[in-house]
């Protein structure tokens, strides 16, 4: 099946959009510490400019007919960067929903945070729960931030908690396919990503959405993640709307030629 873009729709709200429907769009959010050091600035200043950079990315997705974004705020892995920079990081959310909640909150967007809350101080666990709390009813857009994240840590703690439902008596064994597997994951209730952007030059997953990913598309960029903006994710969606999506099956035309 060719990917679909509703590029028809741009300039009108998802909801209201006719033809394919919104896209799953998730970014790695990567090149902020290089960003930083090409202008000999702290990577601290890098992190900050990366919000800017996901502010206008949330404004834009929207207009070019995505109605989820999912993207990778901090991973479990990110605790091992100096104290300085997690704790930097870590004030990355308080300094996004200051500013933007009461935007997010009006112009629809949903937004949930996913990922462990162990390890995060009851301060910034208060301001993740507030800003769920406050964009719950919207339905224009949904934004999930994955913060403490690792998607193998993440498929570890589905299995735990299956297993936890079968020696209470809950479930069985053979209960268990990729639907309820699924349901047991951070991201439940979220469709998987139709493309999966890495800014930065990089190609890797990083352990980010390792389940979901199945049958995302790739598109890799070569602009650091603080000068991000709606053009990029235009020529994103461009070269998504240019793939080929199968799924593991064929092309009704190869089908013919098979025989
Ligand atoms: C990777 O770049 C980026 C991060 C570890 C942090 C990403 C976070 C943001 C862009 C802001 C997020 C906002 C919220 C609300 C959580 P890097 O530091 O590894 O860059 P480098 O590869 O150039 O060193």
């Amino acid at each position: 099946m060719a990917a679909e873009v509703n590029t028809a729709s741009a300039g009108a709200p998802v909801d209201g959009a006719k033809g394919p429907p919104a896209l799953h769009v998730a970014i790695v959010m990567d090149g902020n510490g290089r960003w930083a050091k090409s202008r000999g600035l702290p990577r601290t200043l890098g992190h900050r400019a990366g919000v800017e950079a996901l502010k206008r990315t949330v404004s834009a997705a929207p207009k070019l007919g995505i109605g989820r974004l999912t993207v990778f705020g901090f991973s479990t892995e990110n605790w091992s960067r100096p104290a300085t920079e997690v704790a930097e990081l870590m004030a990355l959310p308080k300094r996004y929903f200051e500013t933007d909640i009461a935007r997010l909150e009006r112009e629809g967007v949903r937004v949930r945070v996913i990922g462990r809350r162990e390890g995060l101080s009851a301060e910034l666990v208060k301001i993740i729960e507030g800003a769920q709390a406050r964009t719950a009813h919207n339905t224009v857009f949904n934004l999930d931030i994955a913060f403490n994240y690792g998607g193998q840590a993440d498929i570890v703690e589905a299995a735990r908690r299956f297993a936890k439902a079968v020696a209470a008596g809950e479930a069985r064994p053979e209960d268990l396919n990729e639907v309820v597997f699924a349901s047991h994951l951070a991201t439940a209730g979220s469709p998987p990503p139709d493309v999966i952007i890495r800014p930065s030059g990089e190609q890797r997953l990083s352990n980010f959405l390792l389940w979901e990913a199945a049958y995302a598309e790739f598109v890799f960029q070569d602009v650091l993640w603080p000068d991000y903006g709606a053009e990029h994710l235009q020529a994103a969606l461009a070269a998504y709307a240019a793939r080929d999506r199968r799924y593991g099956a064929v092309v009704a035309d190869d089908v013919l030629a098979a025989g």
